[in-house]
């Protein structure tokens, strides 16, 4: 099979990458590519019906050691974790988070988003030229503020965190990527040592301390790959839910105009936000453990490496009518921008409460929010696993006195 070069598309298709998909949707639902990341070649299927199937499919394993040897990937130093691991390791390590990261605790954290979110803008707004970066104003901090304060770690240093996230999810070269994600493990064992010394009533401290009914808890190399992987979905996704949303928002005025005349719509405009531009374009590296055929094309076993064009899927006509039309009235259900199967997200409710938390308080505060950058100068984040600006340029003019709520 020929190989789609996405590699050499560079620039464009970070930008937009939805054209891409679709042209190779139209050929078929599995290509095989190249990567920007490290140059590596592997499956890419794309379709809602294709990417649904292989999400699910289980003969694609999440273990990495099963990666075949030629891939350029290396191994991210980050302990054992749930995105790593297939059952029965999977279920067992999903049973024991689930415990602690309850609908309750997710609840509990509203009013926290919201002060949050309210503290956040009151800065943003103080600023006198009237203009900011939403990603350093609110969609980075807010999650991030959210996060450590579910998992009880307050005093996280942001800044190296920030980096070191950044770069195990996003940087081309797989050396960086490894270094990063080994100096965020060594951080983190510091954190759970000293959570240990000193718990409190947060997630962190439940995960320590917890053991279900058969008296089975986290090991110490298991609770720094959670607090690990906690930590960075927690933070890297939401942002880009967050910026992606807005854009689309302020690129579509009458869908602005829409949602500002109903805030009620809120709900439903999230979802069309996780379906039209999602933050994660093609999750996490599934491996191939024997031959197989994927919606009818032959894929070899031993570790071959299969994405799944989450991006795609979600635009797929088969599924959503006018899927390039962003419409906040539409029924998005069914996107699976939060995945599917066994992995499907564990923090969506909480991903969606610090969305609509935060895009509503923006409109209600900033009557004349606009971009302040031409949408085709926006810089995207690198690489095929998350989509986001890395920095989203607006223009609020005129305010209303101070917040409205709480
Ligand atoms: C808009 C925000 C978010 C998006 C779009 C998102 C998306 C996803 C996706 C696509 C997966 C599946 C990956 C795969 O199958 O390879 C996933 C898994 C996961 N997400 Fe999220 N996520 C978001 C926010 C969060 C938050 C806030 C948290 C935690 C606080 C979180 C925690 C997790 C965890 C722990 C998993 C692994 C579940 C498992 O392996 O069973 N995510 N997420």
């Amino acid at each position: 099979m020929r190989i789609v070069d996405l590699a050499a598309l560079g620039e464009s298709f970070t930008r937009d990458p939805y054209p891409v998909y679709a042209r190779l949707r139209a050929k078929g639902p599995v290509h095989r590519i190249r990567m920007p990341e490290g140059g590596a070649e592997a499956w890419l299927v794309v379709g809602h019906e294709a990417g649904r199937a292989a999400l699910a499919d289980p003969r694609l394993t999440k273990d990495w050691s099963k990666a075949s040897p030629a891939l350029p990937l290396g191994s991210v130093a980050s302990g054992p974790h749930m995105l790593i691991a297939d059952p029965p390791e999977h279920t067992r390590l999903r049973r024991l988070v689930s415990r602690e990261f309850t609908p309750r605790r997710v609840e509990e954290l509203a009013p926290r988003v919201q002060k949050t979110t309210d503290a956040l803008l009151d800065a943003m707004l103080a600023a006198p030229d009237g203009r900011a970066d939403l990603v350093e104003a609110l969609s980075f901090p807010l999650p991030i503020s959210v996060i450590c304060e579910l998992l009880g770690v307050p005093d996280l240093d942001r800044d190296s965190f920030r980096t070191w996230s950044n770069d195990a999810t996003g940087a081309l070269d797989p050396e960086l990527r490894r270094g990063a994600a080994a100096a965020m493990a060594r951080y983190i064992e510091d954190l759970v040592a000293a959570k240990r010394r000193n718990p409190g009533d947060d997630l962190l401290s439940g995960l320590i301390h917890g053991t279900d009914d058969d008296g089975d808890g986290l090991t110490r190399e298991e609770l720094v790959g959670m607090a690990w992987l906690l930590l960075v979905a927690g933070h890297e996704t939401t942002v880009n839910l967050i910026s992606n949303g807005v854009l689309a928002l302020l690129t579509h005025p009458e869908q602005l105009a829409a949602l500002r005349a109903d805030l009620s719509l809120i709900d439903g405009a999230v979802e069309e936000m996780l379906r039209y531009d999602g933050p994660v374009e093609t999750p996490t590296y599934r491996f191939t453990t024997e031959p197989l055929t994927l919606a009818g094309t032959p894929v070899p076993g031993g570790g071959e490496l299969v994405l799944v064009a989450l991006a795609d899927a979600d635009r797929d006509p088969a599924r959503f009518p006018e899927p390039d039309r962003f419409d906040i009235r539409r029924d998005a259900r069914g996107h699976i921008a939060f995945g599917h199967g066994i992995h499907y997200c564990l923090g969506a409710p909480l991903a969606r409460l610090e969305a609509r938390v935060a895009v509503r308080t923006l409109l209600e505060r900033c009557p004349d929010l606009a971009l302040d950058i031409h949408p085709a100068a926006i810089t995207w984040r690198p690489g095929l696993l998350i989509r986001g600006p890395l920095s989203l340029p607006v223009r609020f003019g005129r305010q209303p006195a101070g917040p409205r709520r709480g």
